[in-house]
């Protein structure tokens, strides 16, 4: 496995690796590496000749007062769970590669990030999106994989591969859950272990919630009343528990297409994001 922390050196590998007809796949991370990346490694893998994983802790995707100074870092851990799991390059770009001092240029969404995780942390999507749209021009990939925790942010780079025609396939992975059923999350390490068994309740009244709606309820309000009176019991802080259209994030009132059930959850000073898509069934 080599690590690569040049951009210029990055793009070489990559036009290599195209010249002797090698497809590659990117999963980007910000590293603190779990088994939900090596799950999206393991996509990668089985799609691509080579598999690069882009470690870079992006600071404009944080808002002032969010996580960037204490975010884990981990490199050997992370380094050593990329060469078990088969990864053939770390992309691992200081901040000073990656952005220039007077860099004026960004790229921004204008629909689909202004609504959840958009509206309670402004600027958050604009700078996923920028530093995504520059991995892509940087580790040159085929494939990227990103995974269905992260709902919004799927759906975004995928609106940016379609609206900027990056010709690149975007291949997605499952949410992957501890065995009690916390969704995989480097910000699980924030909590304390009172706070860690009230998380459970996240996924516990998304469940709740999903198990009314297979039972014929339709109505969005009764569905997410029903997540909030399990959720609420434990004292968890809702930031938002909405249903939405899977397509266009549009807010729902009934379930009539395939939709998710997404929620942003203050669990101490920890917010911790989950989902269940809820299939469409005949209506
Ligand atoms: O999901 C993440 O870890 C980050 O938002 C990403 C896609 C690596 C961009 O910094």
């Amino acid at each position: 496995m080599i690590v690569i922390e040049s951009v210029a050196g990055m793009q070489a590998q990559s036009r290599n690796w195209q010249q002797s007809g090698e497809s590659i796949a990117l999963v980007a991370t910000m590293g603190n590496l779990h088994q939900g990346h090596i799950s999206l490694v393991d996509i990668a893998k089985n799609k691509a000749d080579r598999v690069v994983v882009s470690i870079f802790v992006n600071p404009t995707q944080f808002a002032e007062g969010e996580d960037l100074d204490t975010y884990p870092k981990t490199w050997d851990a992370d380094k050593t769970a990329c060469e078990l799991a088969g990864v053939d390059c770390i992309f691992f770009p200081g901040e000073s590669e990656m952005y220039y001092k007077n860099k004026s240029i960004g790229v921004s969404e204008e629909s689909l990030s202004q609504s959840l995780c958009g509206a309670s942390r402004p600027g958050h999507f604009s700078g996923v999106v920028t530093v995504v749209a520059k991995l892509f021009n940087i580790c040159l990939p085929d494939y990227a994989v990103f995974g269905r925790k992260d709902f919004q942010q799927l759906s975004i780079i995928k609106r940016l591969v379609r609206d900027l025609n990056f010709p690149i396939e975007i291949l997605e992975g499952d949410i992957i859950r501890e065995a009690d059923g916390l969704a995989m999350s480097s910000r699980n390490q924030y909590l304390s272990a009172d706070e860690r068994l009230a998380a459970l309740l996240i996924n516990q009244s998304l469940h709740a919630a999903e198990l009314l709606y297979e039972s014929g309820e339709k109505q969005c309000s009764a569905l997410i009343r029903r997540f909030l009176e399990t959720a609420e019991q434990v004292g968890l802080r809702i930031d938002y528990a909405e249903i939405r259209s899977v397509e266009h994030l549009e807010l729902l009132e009934m379930v009539f297409e395939q939709s998710v059930f997404a929620v942003a959850v203050y669990v101490g000073d920890t917010r911790l994001i989950d989902n269940v898509v809820l299939k469409s069934t005949e209506i």
